[in-house]
C-alpha cells in the first residue's frame, strides 16, 4: 500500500513519524474518514468543512489547503486501485523538541499530515443485513465530542465491552440519554418518525447524519432532533446507526431487548438504499 506522509507517497513499510509528534504523546490531532464507491469519494466537502472546523477548534495550522487535500485524496484512491473502502486522514501539532504540555510555536513546528486508505467492502456487509446488537454504556468522554480528535480511547474500550457482552457495539449514555455509538450516530424510529439526537457539543456532527437526514425529510419522513432515553429506545420500532463506514446500518437489540421482531426496520433498510443511491 502506498501512504501519504508530509508531502510524499511512500510504501506503507518506509513512512515514518517522530516519536516526540504530538499526535503520539499527547493525542493531540485530528482526524477524518472518507468512505470511497466505485472509486470516488463520498462527501469530501463536508469532511473538509469539518476538518477545518476542528483545526479552528484547537488553534491547529492545516499544513495543506482543501484543494490539495481533495488532490491527495484522489492520488491514493488511484495509487491503492481503491474501489471500495476509505480514505484516512490525521492531522496533528507535529513534533516539538521536547514533551511539553504547552503548545509550540507553529512557525517553527509545522504539522504533520499522514493519509492512507483501507479497501472494504461497504456495501455488502454482513452487518446491514442481519443488523447490529448493541449495550448502553456510560458516556465518560470529555465534552468537545463535536471536535474530531485522536482520543479514541474511550471508544475503544466501549468496543471491547460490547464484545465481552457478545455484542457488536455500545451506545452511549450521559444523563439518562443516548448521545451516539462508539464511532457512529444513534437513532430510533417510532410510529413511523426518526429521532436522533439534536447538534451540539455532546455529539459528532456526522457527514453522514446530515446527508441521510437530508434524504429522509426530502422522501417525505418525519424527522426530530432531540434527545432520547435508553429506555425509550429500548421500546422503540426499530433503531439504526450511521457513519462514512457503516452508511446506514441497523440495530436490532440494545441490551438484550429485541426492537420490533428483531429484524432490521424497514426505515433503516430504506434510508441505506436511499443513502447508496443517492452517494452514487
Ligand atoms: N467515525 N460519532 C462518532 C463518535 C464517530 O467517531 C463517527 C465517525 C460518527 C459518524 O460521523 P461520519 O458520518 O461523519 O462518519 C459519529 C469514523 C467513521 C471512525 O472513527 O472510523
Amino acid at each position: 500500500r502506498i501512504v501519504y506522509v508530509n508531502g510524499e507517497y511512500l510504501p506503507e513499510d518506509q513512512a515514518r513519524v517522530s516519536i516526540f509528534d504530538r499526535g503520539f504523546l499527547f493525542a493531540d490531532g485530528v482526524y477524518e474518514v472518507t468512505s470511497v464507491l466505485d472509486g470516488k469519494l463520498i462527501d469530501f466537502q463536508g469532511h473538509a468543512a469539518r476538518l477545518e472546523r476542528s483545526l479552528g477548534e484547537l488553534d491547529m495550522a492545516a499544513p495543506v489547503t482543501m484543494d490539495e487535500l481533495l488532490a491527495i485524496h484522489r492520488d491514493l484512491v488511484k495509487l491503492n486501485n481503491v474501489e471500495e473502502g476509505m480514505v484516512y486522514l490525521q492531522i496533528t501539532r507535529g513534533a516539538a523538541a521536547d514533551r511539553d504540555f504547552v503548545f509550540p510555536d507553529p512557525a517553527a513546528t509545522p504539522s504533520t499530515l499522514v493519509m492512507f486508505t483501507q479497501s472494504k467492502g461497504l456495501i455488502d456487509s454482513a452487518a446491514a443485513k442481519t443488523g447490529i446488537k448493541v449495550i448502553s454504556i456510560d458516556d465518560i468522554r470529555w465534552g468537545r465530542r463535536d471536535i474530531k480528535t485522536v482520543q479514541l480511547l474511550y471508544p475503544s474500550m466501549g468496543k471491547m465491552m460490547a464484545k465481552k457482552a457478545g455484542v457488536d457495539d455500545a451506545w452511549m449514555v450521559e444523563d439518562g440519554v443516548v448521545t451516539e455509538g462508539t464511532s457512529n450516530n444513534a437513532y430510533i424510529v417510532k410510529g413511523g418518525k426518526i429521532i436522533t439526537r439534536h447538534l451540539g457539543t455532546e455529539i459528532l456532527h456526522g457527514i453522514t447524519r446530515a446527508a441521510v437526514l437530508k434524504m429522509a425529510r426530502e422522501s417525505q419522513m418525519e424527522v426530530e432532533e432531540r434527545p432520547f432515553t435508553i429506555e425509550e429506545a429500548k421500546a422503540a420500532d426499530e433503531a439504526f446507526v450511521t457513519s462514512a463506514s457503516t452508511f446506514v446500518t441497523p440495530v436490532v437489540a440494545i441490551d438484550g431487548v429485541a426492537l420490533g421482531d428483531g429484524t432490521p426496520g424497514p426505515v433503516a433498510r430504506r434510508l441505506r438504499e436511499i443513502y447508496i443511491d443517492e452517494s452514487r
